[in-house]
């Protein structure tokens, strides 16, 4: 299957549209997974072995896309205040992605992308730049899409990018046809005012592996990965009841647990991956220390060395106090 062929399969009449604006500017927000998106079973089409489940950034952290439809016979990119190139690997991946949703290919566009995270730091900079500008497309085409058709699409960007159309708790189920279409972001409806996320950034630089190519190494080598899907099913359960029950506990642990399985899984590929660095470990220890002390405090990690501390309101003080140079994010403080 090709992305081209899904993206068919989602506009259907749809593609042959001109665009109805000169101008769309839309913003989506970046999602840190509770339970990972770690494997894919097709790698063409973004589609994962297991489903996963994450919490969006909030209003504070993500990216706004302007698209503009160009007057010059070439598109163009600006991220951050910067053009990229299309010669450029993350400029050859952004034209692909482009080009299936052009039937004209005498249209171009202007991108300006502003994120608030760090780019290719393991902190979800692709997840809400695809979203983004899927969400810009749909707006520029007036395909009028759902929020289930543009997960589908901005996962072809990225697999993490279909939990950045909706923001909350977003269950993205893998799904079971070869064709995707059942492979999506779901909102869980749910909210948690008090819940607190904190940007730990120990290394704010590009990571040295992607998670496409991290991924794939662990599914082909690991003899630990047999038992990821496992773990995953059963971190859902928890964390689906976790959530409805405000069982901040049973959130913290699960999540915190699931990270570290996950990077088990990496650890034990060949060549093996880690994204964990010496800093990385110091504050791990020193967040199982606090909690033996008595502090409801967990974290998780992605593919870089960062953490993400989750907390709930009540502890925010404190855990500042331990932690003076984290970013708290509060994701559901204006939903
Ligand atoms: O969507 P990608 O290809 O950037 O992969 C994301 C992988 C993790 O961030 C490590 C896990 C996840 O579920 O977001």
């Amino acid at each position: 299957m090709k992305k081209s062929d899904v993206v068919h399969m989602v506009l259907g009449d749809k593609q042959a549209k001109l665009p109805r604006r000169e101008t769309a500017k839309t913003w989506a927000s970046g999602n840190v997974a509770l339970c990972k998106y770690w494997g894919k079973r097709d790698q063409e089409i973004n589609l994962p072995v297991t489903s996963s489940l994450s919490v969006s950034l909030g209003v504070e952290k993500g990216a706004t896309t302007t698209l503009t439809v160009s007057h010059r016979s070439q598109d163009s990119v600006i991220l951050n205040g910067q053009k990229i190139e299309w010669t450029s690997a993350f400029g050859k991946r952004l034209l692909q992605f482009i080009n299936l949703f052009r039937e004209d290919t005498q249209i171009c566009f202007d991108i300006d992308i502003q994120s608030t995270i760090p780019i290719a730091a393991g902190l979800a900079s692709s997840a809400c730049g695809f979203a983004s500008l899927v969400m810009a497309f749909n707006q520029i085409y007036d395909w009028k899409l759902n929020e289930s058709a543009l997960s589908i699409l901005a996962r072809l960007g990225s697999g993490s990018a279909s939990r950045s159309v909706s923001q909350g708790f977003v269950e993205w189920r893998a799904g079971i046809r070869r064709d995707g279409m059942d492979s999506y972001g779901e909102l869980v409806p749910a909210t948690w005012p008090d819940f607190c996320v904190g940007l730990l950034i120990i290394d704010g630089g590009e990571k040295h592996i992607s998670s496409r190519e991290a991924m794939q190494r662990t599914v082909t080598t690991s003899s630990l990965y047999s038992a990821w899907p496992m773990k995953v099913s059963r971190d859902l359960s928890a964390l689906r009841k976790a959530i409805e029950e405000k069982d901040f506990l049973l959130l913290g642990e699960t999540a915190e647990s699931n990270a570290l399985t996950m990077h088990a899984t990496m650890l034990s590929a060949w060549p093996p991956v880690s994204y964990i660095l010496s800093k990385t470990i110091e504050a791990m220890q020193k967040i199982w220390r606090l909690r033996d002390e008595g502090l409801s405090l967990f974290f998780t990690q992605d593919a870089g060395p960062n953490l993400k501390l989750l907390f709930l309101e009540k502890d925010a003080k404190t855990v500042q106090t331990h932690f003076p140079e984290i970013d708290i994010l509060r994701p559901f403080a204006r939903i």
